[in-house]
């Protein structure tokens, strides 16, 4: 088994307390910035002189063309193996920048600086990327990791107010499947969370990517343990589809589903359903759904996971203690369509 010293992620720095001010004491000479207008607008003058490589905003943009289009640039900017691409936006600006840097010329090194609540606690963390193909999200992508990560909770300042929610929700996820202290702080502090105070940001984000990372890092030979990255996500998937709602959105309401689903599998108390239920409220992420339960049972049982007429799926046994059980594709239609 690796030890986390020898795993290329244990390089990853995450630096949670730099001011993006301080980007450029980072970045090498031939350093090229991969961003969206309304960052570089933002923000642009803290990489004043660097090249930038402006990509379109939204999923619609996260494909092979814009690849093409940045391998076209870095060509033409003569940028070589000493080069890096320093990613920075959202989610889908981080996955094109580490696609991009994991194939241009075989892989060239690349560094993110999130700015959302989505990207720094979750999407920038972890290696993974991908874009979408012929309508199938991330159906393309490589394991690929950052030289560093820089979160500067300020930038979150600028970011619509909806936006949020989808980083919020895998918040109270991490907390829910590996640490109950981190539940109890977000618990404690919704309100500082909500106004963007910097330390309760700063303190989410770092907790968020420890426990990310310290799953992505045991997952190479455990396939199993990834997989608690997905409570709220089979059912959610399955709304964000049916209900066109926002990933966020669709996760709250995912883990509120699994979390009933949990207090007939495991020994998940009422008590510890109706606190979790209580923080997704105070956090303003909705509960449950209009959405017709037939359409979203059966986006369910599309879903890739499900195996013999049974779908892994990622139960609580408490706040901070995730387990996976099998689950009959049956059961699982009749829960939905009687809850
Ligand atoms: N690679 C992974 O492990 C992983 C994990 C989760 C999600 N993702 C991917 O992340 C993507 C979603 O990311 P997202 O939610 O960050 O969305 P996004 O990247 O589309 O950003 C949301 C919007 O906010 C704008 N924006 C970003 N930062 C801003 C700021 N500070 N001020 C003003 N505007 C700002 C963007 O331009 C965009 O319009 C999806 O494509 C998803 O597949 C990847
Ligand atoms: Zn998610």
């Amino acid at each position: 088994m690796s030890s986390a010293s020898s795993h290329p992620f244990a390089a990853t720095n995450y630096l949670s307390n730099e001011p993006i001010a301080n980007l450029r004491q980072y970045l090498p000479v031939h350093s090229v910035v991969i961003t969206q207008a309304v960052i570089q607008q933002h923000y642009g003058h803290h990489w004043q002189g660097l090249p930038v490589i402006l990509t379109g905003d939204g999923e619609q943009h996260k494909t092979l063309l814009t690849m093409h289009d940045i391998y076209r640039q870095l060509i033409e900017l003569n940028i070589d193996r000493s080069g890096m691409l320093v990613g920075v936006g959202g989610g889908i600006v981080c996955d094109i920048t580490g696609f991009a840097a994991a194939t241009y010329l075989r892989g060239i090194a690349c560094a993110f600086v999130p700015t959302t609540l989505l990207a720094q606690a979750d999407a920038a963390i972890g290696g993974k990327n991908g874009v979408n193909f012929q309508g199938f999200k991330n159906m393309v992508g490589t394991f690929y990791q950052p030289k560093f990560i820089l979160s500067d909770p300020a930038t979150l300042q600028t970011l619509p107010r909806h936006e949020l929610a989808n980083g919020l929700a895998e918040i109270v996820k991490h907390a829910l499947i590996a640490d109950a202290a981190y539940f109890d702080f977000i618990e404690n502090n919704f309100r500082e969370i909500l106004n963007l105070d910097e330390d309760a940001i700063r303190h989410i984000t770092l907790r968020s990517y420890q426990i990310k990372s310290a799953v992505v890092l045991r997952d190479e030979k455990e396939q199993n343990l990834r997989r608690i990255l997905n409570f709220g996500h089979t059912y959610g998937h399955a709304i964000e589809k049916v209900a066109g709602i926002s990933h966020g959105h669709a996760v709250s309401i995912g883990m509120a589903a699994a979390l009933r689903l949990s207090m007939k599998h495991t020994s998940l108390s009422l008590n510890q359903y109706e606190r979790v239920i209580r923080l997704l409220r105070n956090l303003d992420l909705p509960i449950s759904t209009s959405a017709d339960p037939q359409l979203i049972v059966g986006a369910l049982t599309a879903d890739k996971k499900r195996e013999d007429g049974e779908i892994h799926f990622v139960l609580l046994e408490s706040i901070g203690k995730a387990v996976i059980k099998k689950i009959a594709v049956t059961e699982l239609q009749n829960f939905m369509l009687s809850s």
